[in-house]
């Protein structure tokens, strides 16, 4: 296995404030990876830590055997990250195709047409939507943009903020599906999810964030059925 992401001893919080105690947690090529704990404990400012838009104050992050710590975005985005934010991760008043053309700024137009396309080939509900604004998608469909856009960079490494919160359940299992669509199509997935159980279910290794740590880390089968690890973090077995 090449390891693609390896962080160790990572700090880092906003301006002066530390959110982030010493994070260690690596993704091996190909796999998908999921990250769950509690409200506020962290989870958003290790993935905006690692994407360069979070203060980095120590430790080391490597990608794909190179430092990147010190990387802003798009060059993290030139070497093949992506990220999906958790919030206002499309732009509401500008169409679906619109949002697309804005993931491949530096791009030619045939790439980009190419991307667009390959993008909608694996999310099909948008094409029909195609000249709509996004401020009339669902929520699942918001979701779905939101991803197809940070394809359009072309990334081997896809980094995911809750991609399902709020949305229906039958919309979270397409939505995790379509993610493990990709990850089957060559791209490692690191991904933070509420909706731990069903995440975990398509995932090799999950971590569990406590407090700005990583309080627990294993394969997935070893968290999803820990007994204690299910009363505290993963919620009931009908949510
Ligand atoms: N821009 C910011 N400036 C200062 N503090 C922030 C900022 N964004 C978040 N925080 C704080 O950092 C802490 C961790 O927030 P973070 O968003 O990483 O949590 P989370 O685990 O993603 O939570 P959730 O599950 O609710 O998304 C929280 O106390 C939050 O209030
Ligand atoms: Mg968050």
């Amino acid at each position: 296995m090449t390891r693609m992401l390896d962080v160790k001893g990572l700090t880092a919080g906003y301006g002066s404030v530390q959110i982030l105690y010493g994070v260690d947690l690596y993704v091996d090529k190909g796999e998908f990876v999921t990250i769950i704990g509690p409200n506020g404990c962290g989870k958003s400012t290790f993935i905006k830590a690692l994407f360069g838009i979070a203060t980095y104050y120590d430790g080391e992050v490597s990608y794909d055997g190179e430092s990147i710590e010190k990387l802003r975005t798009d060059q993290l985005v030139n070497k093949g990250i992506a990220y999906v934010p958790q919030v206002n991760n499309v732009f509401p008043t500008l169409s679906v195709e619109e949002n697309l053309q804005m993931g491949g700024n530096s791009l030619s137009n045939k790439v980009l047409k190419e991307r667009i396309e390959r993008a909608l080939n694996m999310f099909p509900d948008l094409r029909s939507r195609e000249h709509d604004l996004a401020a009339s998608l669902s929520g699942g469909e918001r979701q779905m943009l939101a991803i197809s856009r940070a394809l359009i960079s072309d990334p081997s490494f896809l980094l995911l903020d809750e991609p399902t919160a709020a949305l229906s359940p039958l919309y979270q299992q397409q939505i995790i599906e379509r993610i493990d669509n990709l990850r089957k199509e060559g791209i490692t997935v690191l991904i933070v999810e509420q909706n731990a159980r069903l995440s975990l279910a398509r995932s090799d290794r999950g971590y569990i964030f406590a407090n700005g740590k990583v309080v627990h880390t294993g394969d997935a089968d070893f968290i999803l059925n820990d007994p204690e690890i299910g009363e505290y973090f993963l919620g009931s077995h009908d949510d």
